[in-house]
């Protein structure tokens, strides 16, 4: 899946220092800084840091209950942080309501797919695109459908839908705001290897466009295939930044997998 040529577009600026101290900040599409979220006493997200460019697909990894899901649900708006900042091109956007930040062009997909399950496959692109933009002008909901598989079922109620084309409509819906930070929550979990391959080419596609990625997964194969770059978290925490290749070599990463599985492996 990985072209010579994805990695050039998708790659961020090696080594290029912002008055930040980190590769890349100055000119990020989406910068976290120092996020913190709390359940109770339960700090969720711990000082996160990490910054997205246009074009990139970073991957998001770490055990189960390491904070991916919370990130997602923080930089979408499903929670305000405690402390720290999200920045879209720069302009704090840290607490501001999901349909906000969807007309500001972040959008995220959910770990479970919740359509609304009576509606037909189309209305609900329909709906994300007349709720999702503030000039009710998305995507074309056809040639969405076309592109995810899921123009056969166009008429059928979402109810009815398999696993693999919930997870697809829910990308749909996603994409329909014509979104320029898309966070993908497990998209990739419970699809066959064919599945795997098209999404993967899609996710690619996607970024190809100009759109910054923030791929979360366990399926580190998949990983491996789509991404440059990944953060390992771990109790909320940043632990590690770089390639894949290089986090399975990491101490730390090895460690906090060691009591969470095997990092190699694909299925947590
Ligand atoms: N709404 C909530 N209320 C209380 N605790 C929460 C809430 N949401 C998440 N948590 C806790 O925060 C921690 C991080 O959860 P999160 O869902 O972000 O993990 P994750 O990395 O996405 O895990 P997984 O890989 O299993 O999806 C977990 O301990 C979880 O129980
Ligand atoms: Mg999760």
């Amino acid at each position: 899946m990985k072209s010579p040529h994805a990695h050039s577009v998708r790659c961020p600026p090696r080594g290029r220092v912002s008055g930040s101290g980190r590769p890349g900040a100055a000119d990020a599409l989406l910068t976290v800084d120092a996020l913190v979220k709390r359940f109770g006493a339960f700090h969720a997200l711990d000082r996160l840091s990490f910054t997205l460019q246009p074009g990139e697909i970073l991957g998001l990894v770490g055990p189960n209950g390491s904070g991916k899901t919370t990130c997602i649900n923080v930089v979408s708006g499903l929670y305000a942080p405690d402390g720290g900042r999200v920045l879209l091109d720069g302009t704090p956007v840290a607490g501001l309501a999901p349909h906000r930040l969807a007309h500001l062009g972040i959008n995220r997909t959910f770990q479970v797919p919740k359509p609304f399950r009576s509606l037909s496959v189309r209305d609900n692109v329909a709906l994300a695109i007349t709720y999702g933009r503030r000039d009710g002008r998305g995507a074309d909901v056809d040639t969405l459908l076309e592109s995810l598989d899921l123009a056969a079922v166009a008429q059928r109620p979402a109810i009815e839908l398999n696993n693999a084309q919930q997870k697809m409509l829910d990308l749909a819906r996603a994409l329909a705001t014509q979104p320029r930070v898309l966070l993908v929550d497990e998209l990739a979990a419970g699809l066959n290897p064919g599945e795997l391959e098209r999404i993967g080419a899609r996710l690619e596609a996607i970024a190809r466009s100009g759109v910054g990625l923030v791929v979360v997964e366990h399926l580190m194969g998949f990983i491996d295939q789509i991404t440059d770059r990944v953060i390992v978290m771990n109790a909320g925490r940043h632990i590690f930044e770089g390639t894949l290749a290089a986090a399975v070599h990491d101490p730390q990463v090895i460690e906090v997998y060691l009591g969470a599985g095997d990092v190699g492996t694909g299925d947590a």
